[in-house]
């Protein structure tokens, strides 16, 4: 099946559909190329921890040749094209872009990306959208929500189609539009954020983002970016807002 420009590989489990699709990256078969699966055995989300792949719900990576050093546009183009994905089931749907690359339905993560290089040129985006259900929400990091308890109702495959169908769109944005697209639909801009990093933190004012989707965090009299770590606005941890 072919959908955007994608080739479609459908798998019934795999353990992670970005270990697939760093193999296929190795064996230099991937442009344009998308590994989906209905259940993932172990499925990774970022910074080493676990993504929960529950039933009904969409695992999918998309492999494609881009330069690492426009990292910052794949991971702005692909966190907008779920924002827009869900837009066009519920066009009021309330939905806002949390650094570096979730989306969040209700103020509550509803997905999830791991981006990571494959061999040669090849990027692997790994996507996870709670469609049917969230993960319980003891010991989430940050509270969680599915498509469906917001009232949104479709398919896994339904949502990959359209899915695609935006992303093969964005990615050709131009770098300042992406930029500007991003900004406009972030969450916190302005606000007072903490940015936990391994076994550090830091609180400052989000004054936005760079060309490469670093974090642009205040603190005192400078502005520092940031490439890593997990944001918590203020009032909200370990999964409470
Ligand atoms: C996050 O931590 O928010 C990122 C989660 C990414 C999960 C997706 S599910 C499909 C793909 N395969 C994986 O093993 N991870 C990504």
């Amino acid at each position: 099946m072919n959908i955007a420009g994608f080739n479609i590989l459908s798998f019934k489990e795999l353990v992670s559909t970005n270990d697939t699709a760093l193999k296929y990256a190795q064996n230099g078969i991937g442009q344009r190329l998308v590994i989906v699966a209905q259940r993932q055995t172990a499925g990774r989300g970022r910074r080493g921890r676990k993504w929960q792949s529950l039933d009904g719900n969409l695992f999918f990576s998309v492999l494609l040749e881009f330069p690492l050093q426009n990292l910052g546009h794949l991971v702005m183009a692909s966190a907008l094209s779920l924002l827009k994905t869900i837009k066009i089931f519920t066009p009021t749907a309330d939905v806002q872009l949390k650094w570096p690359n979730d989306v969040l339905l209700n103020g509550a993560k509803v997905s999830g990306i791991l981006i990571e290089k494959g061999a040669g040129e090849y990027m692997i985006v790994g996507i996870g959208v709670n469609i049917v259900q969230a993960p319980d929400q003891i010991g989430m990091l940050y509270p969680v929500i599915s498509l469906r308890k917001a009232g949104i109702v479709t398919t896994p495959e339904q949502f990959l189609q359209k899915y695609l169908e935006q992303f093969a769109k964005n990615i050709l944005l131009s770098p300042v539009i992406l930029r500007q697209e991003w900004l406009q639909n972030a969450k916190g801009i302005g606000q007072i954020i903490k940015i936990k990093q391994n076994n550090t933190e830091q609180t400052g004012i989000f004054v936005g983002i760079d060309e490469n989707a670093d974090l642009l965090l205040q603190t005192k009299d400078k502005i520092q970016k940031i490439m890593a770590g997990d944001v918590f606005y203020l009032g909200e941890e370990n999964g409470r807002i």
